[in-house]
């Protein structure tokens, strides 16, 4: 049983839903059923042009908004892309980075996602590094070889001190949006392999405070499961995190 040494951070990666309305609207019923808990960390992350708004409707409260992504570079010619200080003049605190989307979708490579933490830390934002593996690669027996090389590489410039503001996110694509999700069995094995690998990176005090969350597919009806695994530390929640009836009961789990 998790005995939670580690604070359960529940984020809702929004992806590109919602609109302008709807986005505040979900964001008002979080910060009004949150109230002031401070028992469990609860981060948002909408469409980038929502985070400006969202982040001044939320200030005072303990949800923290965030963003899907940044730039790998600081400023110039790269339409399209918004870079990590432009998210924190927007007021996002923390970035999600590596998604499953982005590097299968969008072909992002290890280097570059790599190069995104360094530019998110250095701008100030936390980071949720995400890590996963296929269908294919987990057939494959390939799923430790994937998340370590994705971690490796991920976290290749990151500091002990800049640990701190790391979170990692283990996301096995097989699972995402699929209904499909891992068993704790199967997310409690990867969970502890990468706090393992961690401790190899680091130490193991920077091993054991590093939170680790659990997402694809995850809803109010498997979180309870979920989160009672010991090295899951909490989860990113994308189709579930769309509407306050879905995304409250998963930030309300009772392991009780
Ligand atoms: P899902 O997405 O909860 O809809 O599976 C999770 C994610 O992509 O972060």
């Amino acid at each position: 049983m998790n005995d939670f040494v580690r604070k359960p951070f529940i984020a809702g990666n929004w992806k590109m839903n919602l609109d302008r309305k709807g986005a505040l609207e979900l964001a008002q019923e979080l910060r009004e059923r949150l109230g002031a808990r401070t028992d469990v960390e609860v981060a948002i992350f909408p469409p980038a042009v929502y985070i400006d708004e969202l982040a001044r409707t939320l200030a005072g409260s303990p949800i923290r908004v965030g963003g899907q992504d940044c730039c790998e570079a600081t400023s110039g010619a790269f339409t399209g892309e918004t870079s990590a200080p432009m998210m924190v003049d927007a007021g996002a605190e923390l970035v999600i980075l590596g998604h499953s989307e982005r590097r299968h979708v969008y072909g992002e490579t290890d280097e570059q996602v790599g190069q995104k933490v360094r530019q998110a830390l250095d701008a100030g934002l936390d980071v949720i590094l995400c890590v996963g593996e296929l269908l294919e690669e987990r057939k494959a027996g390939e799923t430790e070889g994937v998340v370590s090389r994705q971690l490796r590489i991920g976290l290749g410039s990151v500091t002990a001190e800049e640990m701190q503001r790391l979170v990692v996110a283990y996301e096995p694509v097989w699972a995402i949006g699929t209904g499909e999700t891992a068993t704790p069995e199967q997310a409690g094995a990867v969970h502890s392999y990468i706090r393992g690998l961690v401790e190899g990176l680091f130490d193991a005090p920077i091993a054991r405070a590093l939170r680790i969350q659990y997402g694809g597919s995850v809803n109010s009806g498997n979180v309870v499961e979920l989160m009672a695994v010991q090295d899951v530390d909490g989860a990113l929640v994308g189709g579930a995190s769309l509407s306050a009836e879905k995304f409250i009961p998963i930030f309300e789990f009772d392991l009780s």
